[in-house]
């Protein structure tokens, strides 16, 4: 048994809320990833668990049962972080046969614990090597492999890819993915890279200052964000508007913005409130002036490797769409009309839009 759970988790530095209030649940087997702006609290969220930091209140609970008063190694997780910590005077065979060696299990057991997760990873390393002979990748590989030969049933992973080149990053998230579904073990990932996260995660916490924003899958952080923040953080560039709501569809709300034209978005919200409207960049379509639309003015177009940027001017709003391909009429200082083929309507945040999707 290895799940995870937090209840009610808070821990405070001074006057820094690190964690506020966290309630979450992670099932056994799970590949969680973990992301959010620098100082969100994501790394205070892995050390609670670890029993690194002690929260102020709150329950841990591992495997279903409590661990705030279980130190750090009898709470059977691995813990690996961006600066590599294995033992640099040992050999890799020394560093993956220390953790079973120190629980107690005898010589020829630990052997046979490491050559197994050897085999499970794939490491066709010298073992004879010492760690400083090992590119940095196959350094995390070995960390990792130590973890779990140490017994752990929970890895808590601190950007473990972050100082690791990003072609060799790229391969090893994969292994690690597949790995902890043969094992069963359960992955709680921090990591500032976004595409990293989308591609192995079964769930992803989007953490901000403390608290979690969502916890949800990789697609429905994208089809059904709860709070603009989510919008914001995830793809970035997504255009705001304050508006407010006209009429209620069977499928949506219709949103004036002050564009002219109303728009129509997804979201339950009643008629006449106030809301926050969001469009991403590639959610779009612009169309030639003849066309109905909010109108514009084509600002600038930029090539950005697989699509195009451009910047379309609405009144003093400078809106970014993102286009497959180029479109003839789309040309600097060109009329163009644009029609939002699907937007977010959220509740208009009682701190205002501006702070409600500051990354901080
Ligand atoms: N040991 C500490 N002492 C004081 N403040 C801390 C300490 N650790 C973290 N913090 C603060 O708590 C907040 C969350 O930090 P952290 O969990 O490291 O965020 P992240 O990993 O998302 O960047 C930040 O404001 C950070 O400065
Ligand atoms: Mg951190």
């Amino acid at each position: 048994m290895s799940s995870v759970s937090m209840v009610e988790v808070s821990k405070r530095y001074g006057d820094i809320v690190a964690l506020d209030s966290v309630s979450l649940k992670i099932e056994e087997g799970e590949y969680v990833c973990v992301i959010g702006p620098s100082g969100s609290g994501k790394s205070t969220f892995l050390k609670v668990i670890a029993g690194i930091v002690k929260p102020d209140e709150g329950e841990i609970y591992i495997g279903g049962r409590i661990v705030n008063n279980v130190p750090i190694e009898e709470r059977e997780i691995g813990i690996v972080m961006q600066d590599i910590l294995l033992f640099p005077h040992m050999t890799l065979w020394g560093n993956l046969t220390y953790g079973p060696i120190v629980q107690g299990v005898g010589y020829a057991e630990a052997e046979a614990i490491a050559r197994e997760v050897a085999g499970f990873m794939k490491l066709t390393l010298r073992m004879k090597a010492y760690p400083g002979e090992l590119s940095r990748g196959d350094q995390q590989k070995v960390a990792i492999a130590r973890a779990i030969a140490a017994g752990a049933r929970v890895l808590l992973l601190d950007e473990p890819f972050a100082s690791i080149d990003s072609r060799t990053a790229k391969v090893l998230r994969f292994e690690l993915k597949q790995l902890a579904k043969d094992l069963r073990l359960t992955v709680i990932h921090v990591t500032h890279n976004q595409e990293e996260a989308l591609s192995v995660a079964d769930r992803i916490v989007v953490m901000r200052k403390g608290k979690i924003e969502q916890f949800d899958k990789p697609s429905r952080l994208f089809s059904n964000p709860r709070t603009p923040f989510v919008v914001h953080f995830l793809g970035g560039e997504a255009n705001f508007f304050e508006g407010r709501v006209v009429k209620l569809e069977e499928d949506g709300v219709i949103v004036d913005i002050g564009l002219g034209e109303l728009v129509k978005g997804e979201g339950f919200r009643r008629v006449g409130e106030r809301v926050v409207y969001a469009v991403r960049p590639e959610h779009v379509d612009v169309l030639p002036s003849e066309d109905g639309g909010i109108e514009g003015v084509v600002e600038e177009v930029n090539l950005m490797g697989f699509y195009y940027r451009a910047i379309i001017s609405v009144d003093n709003r400078k809106i970014v769409v993102r286009l497959k391909d180029r479109l003839k009429f789309l040309k600097e200082g060109k009329v163009v009309k644009l029609r939002f083929k699907r937007g977010f309507v959220f509740k208009y945040p009682v701190e205002g839009l501006e702070e409600a999707i500051k990354y901080e």
